[in-house]
């Protein structure tokens, strides 16, 4: 037994799971890692991405779905546990996450109904009852001979994991898979001895579980994750799981304890819970579930402040914190824990850029981690400079903060001139915004961390070309970033209308009917916080959907925020006058709408004229960055200051 930790002593304290000693209560969520190598092993990416969570001190490392089914149940790109091209892969993987002393396990997947033609052989997919996807591909009802197929292979998978060094495996029932099919009356709809009553419902799932125990044995242990409660109209609550879980829990050594799915957007913003529900909003069903069983229970889900999480330790709300996004963000977590070095730890920010991966580059990413996914690149691990520079960044937004702390932290000489009273750029407005209060840390983080060093900050202080000559840096960095985009609308210098970048600073003047115009994420953002401050709010947009260009997991947070706001897509505004806004939607009448206050919402665009009269200076090394390059997101600028920085 080692010493308590004077700071975290339940959070940081070994527990036993089964045969098994952990030695602290923080657990990384299973996240899938994509995998892309056609031979079916893990890619050196997939391994550096999960050796470095486990060198930030993580007692247990879960590898998200990885699929059981030789031929059947895949619902995209992932690890099939059973091909034995996987099995030095997967020897690679539980050997880098033992040399950090974490324990490693794998969640063992079966999509069900979810699977797809294309990611099997062209086979259709099988579930407990048939019926045709929205997609219209047919899912068929899975006869006894299946059932027996998928727990053999279950009980396989489970073999081959721990013959290849895994510590425990995971056995998902949740999120909308085959087994929760099984176990939700909603999917399944079967007349046979495993539908209906719980006790029929559970018979597969036991059959499974069965097959995993024989081959593993008793003394190894099987976790479950579960979907504590459907959290939508027509699914099973939290008592329903209750009565389940008591059958299961004999099959398994710890239950991990999520909520929703990816089976309705309401569940899915429930399981990556998105800002606009409470820190630790999930943990309630973990403590029910707990009370009524003896094994160990963990709970996830939107969890990222470390006195919270010792809390929930102390006072038996769970016995474990399981994260995904909390340790994407800062994988030194733990660590930094141990010493109480909490100003230093990155504190997600739930905005679910890491889930765009799927839609974009296919691997992680992270708004304030600029490192993550690139663990394979990161070879340059000391931060002494090549040669030590001057360097003058210029504005202080996202960008330029990180690019100067980072520079300063590579042993360069840096000043950071800021035209406005205080830095943060555009992102100052995240101090009025109760649901961006993790953006808001973040700022007083970095300007804490700035304050440390010997960066000269120089705030009310513009920079032009003539004042870089006059400066003589080696190195110039234009984070000046980007300027609102006023669309050509007649009346749109009305005073009714508020530049949407600009109305935290004019809260006070806002009437009660509101019209936003401009439905992309910040005009939507901005629509929410009209609506929590008591405006009736009508968020006007000419595309067809809003929030266009977010990725989904996005698009699916801002319309859980949106409740209570009227949309109107494909509306073009015609003009402005004192009344209001003068709208068209596709194939109706003109109308106006009337409105107290008119937020402008229509884009941003980059300081180009300010960047090209600072390219004239006489610099040896200019660098352009973040929203000044192109109008974008906070991450982009992140990424780029640090990039920059570290390359120079
Ligand atoms: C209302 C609003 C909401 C947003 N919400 C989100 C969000 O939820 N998530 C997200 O990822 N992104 C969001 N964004 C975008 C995000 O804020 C920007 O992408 C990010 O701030 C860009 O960082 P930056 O450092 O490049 O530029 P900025 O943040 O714009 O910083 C540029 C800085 O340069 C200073 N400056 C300008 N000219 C000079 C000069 N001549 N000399 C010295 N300093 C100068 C400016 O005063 C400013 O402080 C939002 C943007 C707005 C406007
Ligand atoms: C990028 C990403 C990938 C995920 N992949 C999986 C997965 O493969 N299997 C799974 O059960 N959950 C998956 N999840 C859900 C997480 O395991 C976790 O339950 C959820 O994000 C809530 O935890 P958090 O708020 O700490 O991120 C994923 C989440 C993210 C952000
Ligand atoms: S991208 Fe956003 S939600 Fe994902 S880990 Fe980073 S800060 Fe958290």
């Amino acid at each position: 037994m080692g010493c308590m930790n004077p700071y975290f002593p339940n959070l940081l304290s070994p527990i036993q799971v089964g045969s098994v000693t952990l030695k602290n209560r923080i657990c990384l969520a299973p996240m899938n890692l994509l995998e892309r190598d056609p031979n079916g092993v893990f890619k050196a990416r997939d391994i550096a991405f999960i050796e470095r969570l486990a060198r930030g001190g993580v007692a247990l490392i879960t590898i998200g779905e990885s699929y059981v089914g030789r031929k059947n149940g895949a619902a995209g790109l992932a690890l099939h546990i059973n091909d034995p091209g996987a099995y030095n892969g997967l020897c690679d993987m539980a050997d880098a996450v033992h040399r950090y002393g974490a324990k490693i396990s794998i969640e063992m997947s079966h999509a069900g109904a979810f699977s797809r033609p294309e990611y099997n052989s062209g086979e259709l997919p099988m579930g407990p009852s048939a019926y045709v996807t929205p997609l219209g591909v047919q899912v068929t009802e899975m006869n006894e001979e299946q059932m027996e197929e998928v727990a053999n292979e279950f009980g396989d998978a489970a073999l081959t994991l721990k013959n290849a060094g895994f510590d425990l495996v995971m056995f998902h029932a949740a999120h909308g898979w085959l087994i929760h099919q099984f176990l939700s009356p909603r999917t399944n709809k079967r007349t046979d001895k495993y539908g209906g009553s719980v006790e029929n419902r559970i018979r597969f799932p036991i059959m499974c579980l069965e097959n995993i125990r024989k081959n593993v044995g008793k003394a190894f242990p099987i976790d479950m994750r579960i979907t504590g409660d459907e959290v939508i109209e027509g699914g099973y609550g939290i008592d329903e799981s209750k009565k389940f879980i008591k059958y299961l829990a004999p099959y398994v050594d710890m239950i991990q304890c999520s909520t929703g799915g990816i089976y309705h957007p309401d569940a899915a913003a429930r399981m990556s819970p998105v800002v606009f529900y409470e820190k630790g909003c999930n943990v309630p069903f973990a403590t029910a579930i707990k009370e009524s069983i003896n094994i160990p229970v963990s709970c996830v889900g939107g969890i990222n402040e470390p006195l919270q999480m010792e809390e929930i330790i102390r006072d038996n709300r769970a016995d474990l914190i399981v994260m995904g996004r909390g340790l994407i963000c800062e994988p030194d977590l733990p660590k930094k824990l141990a010493v109480n070095d909490i100003e230093n730890i990155n504190r997600c920010l739930r905005c679910n850029e890491c889930h765009n991966r799927f839609f974009a580059q296919g691997w992680f990413t992270c708004t304030i981690n600029p490192t993550v996914g690139h663990e394979i690149d990161h070879v340059r691990t000391d931060n002494t400079p090549r040669v030590a520079k001057k360097v003058l960044v210029a504005g202080g937004g996202p960008g330029g903060m990180m690019a100067a702390l980072t520079a300063a932290r590579c042993g360069h000489e840096v000043t950071l001139c800021e035209k406005e009273t205080a830095l943060g750029g555009a992102i100052r407005f995240s101090d009025h915004v109760d649901f961006k209060i993790d953006m808001a840390y973040w700022r007083r983080q970095i300007e804490g961390k700035l304050a440390k060093t010997n960066i000269n900050v120089l705030l009310n202080t513009s920079v032009n070309h003539e004042y870089v000559n006059n400066f003589a840096p080696d190195v110039l960095i234009i984070a000046v970033g980007a300027d609102p985009v006023i669309p050509p609308i007649p009346g749109i210098d009305n005073s009714k209308v508020i530049l949407g970048a600009k109305m935290h600073d004019r809260c006070l003047e806002f009437g009660k009917d509101v019209i936003v115009i401009g439905g992309g994420m910040v005009g939507c953002e901005s629509a929410v916080e009209l609506k929590n401050r008591g405006c009736s709010v009508t968020v006007v947009e000419m595309l067809p959907r809003i929030a266009n260009g977010c990725g989904e997991a996005q698009a699916n947070s801002i319309r859980v925020g949106l409740l209570g706001v009227k949309t109107l897509v494909n509306t073009r505004c015609l003009r402005v006058t004192n009344k209001g806004v003068r709208v068209k939607t596709d194939g109706h009448d003109e109308i106006l709408l009337p409105a107290d206050s008119i937020v402008l919402s229509t884009g941003m665009s980059a300081r180009s004229k300010l960047v090209e009269d600072l390219q004239q200076a006489h610099v040896p090394e200019t660098y352009v960055i973040g929203d000044s390059m192109a109008a974008r997101k906070m991450g982009n600028a992140i990424k780029e200051g640090y990039y920059t920085a570290m390359n120079l």
